[in-house]
């Protein structure tokens, strides 16, 4: 099975799911050149930095090069001051796109040395008109300040519940798997920590509901409104045999006939502590 991080990943700028309004705008004013500069994406752990680093080039010039174009450098792999030897290597090389640009992403920028941060200045000012520099921190304090200065800097920030609930929506229903929207918000708080992470617990809970779809019906048990949409059978069937998830996601005791009829109990790692529904539900 495809991780969801992979699977769910945005393949173009559009698809990233920004902190707010003025990021996105910002973020996005770079397509089709509209903008040109020199960019730092900081902020912390599995906001989408190195996702928009990736997908930049592209926006910017859709004819790009990706594999000779673009140079993509782990900071925290290569750090010296030989990377910059090399990077400016690479930039005296002719580019063919349309607008003959060169990309250079730095990724988890803090990590090279301090010399190396240094003599990056240089090499940003000497290209300034056609090479693109992008760096990607979770520490921009250990970014030297002539980089900073050289750059526009965007602070990706975990985005909040209602820019998550989309996507959020988008995989369930890819997934097949049904929740009301109050328990939508409450999964969404409670894990939209980072992008990454709420895709890992949707990857977790889907894996659960489906491994508990496929399991026979056991006797009644707690149960919740996340409903698996099986592939096959009517939705009579599905209405005489829902798959239920114990859950935080948990509704006040339903009292539906078709939910009490023979829910098969789907205990994913959202669970917690045996539900009071009436405060689970508050
Ligand atoms: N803002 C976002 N919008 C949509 N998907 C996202 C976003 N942020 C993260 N993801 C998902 O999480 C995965 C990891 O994101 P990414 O590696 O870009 O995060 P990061 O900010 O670079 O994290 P780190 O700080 O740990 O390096 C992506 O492949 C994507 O599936
Ligand atoms: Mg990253």
């Amino acid at each position: 099975m495809v991780a969801f991080t992979t699977k769910y990943k945005p393949k173009c700028l559009a698809d990233v799911v920004y902190p707010d309004t003025q990021t996105e705008l910002d973020i996005m004013s770079y397509e089709n050149a509209g903008r040109f500069n020199n960019i730092i994406l900081y902020g912390t752990y599995g906001t989408g930095k190195t996702t928009i680093a990736r997908l930049m080039p592209k926006a910017v010039v859709d004819d790009v090069d990706e594999d000779n174009e673009v140079d993509f450098i782990n900071g925290s792999k290569v750090r010296g001051i030989q990377c910059i030897d090399d990077v400016e290597d690479f930039l005296h090389l002719t580019s063919w796109n349309k607008k003959g640009f060169k990309f250079v992403i730095i990724d988890e920028a803090e990590q090279l040395t301090k010399q190396a941060q240094f003599a990056l200045k240089g090499v940003m000012d000497r290209f300034i008109d056609d090479a693109m520099f992008i760096f990607t921190t979770n520490h921009i304090n250990d970014l030297y300040g002539g980089i900073q200065s050289r750059a526009e800097i965007y602070l990706l920030d975990p985005p909040p519940v209602e820019r998550l609930v989309p996507l959020v929506k988008h995989v369930l229903k890819c997934e097949k798997l049904t929740m009301s929207d109050p328990q939508i918000n409450q999964f969404t708080a409670k894990y939209g920590t980072s992008v990454r992470n709420l895709l890992m617990k949707l990857e977790t809970l889907t894996i659960n509901a489906k491994r508990k779809a496929s399991q026979p019906p056991s006797t009644p048990n707690l149960s919740c409104n996340t409903t698996l949409n099986q592939p096959t059978p009517t939705s009579a069937a599905i209405t005489s045999n829902p798959v239920s998830c114990n859950t935080t996601l948990n509704q006040p005791t339903p009292t539906s006939a078709a939910t009490t009829s023979n829910p098969v109990s789907c205990n994913t790692t959202l669970n917690q502590s045996t539900p009071t529904s009436s405060k689970q539900a508050a």
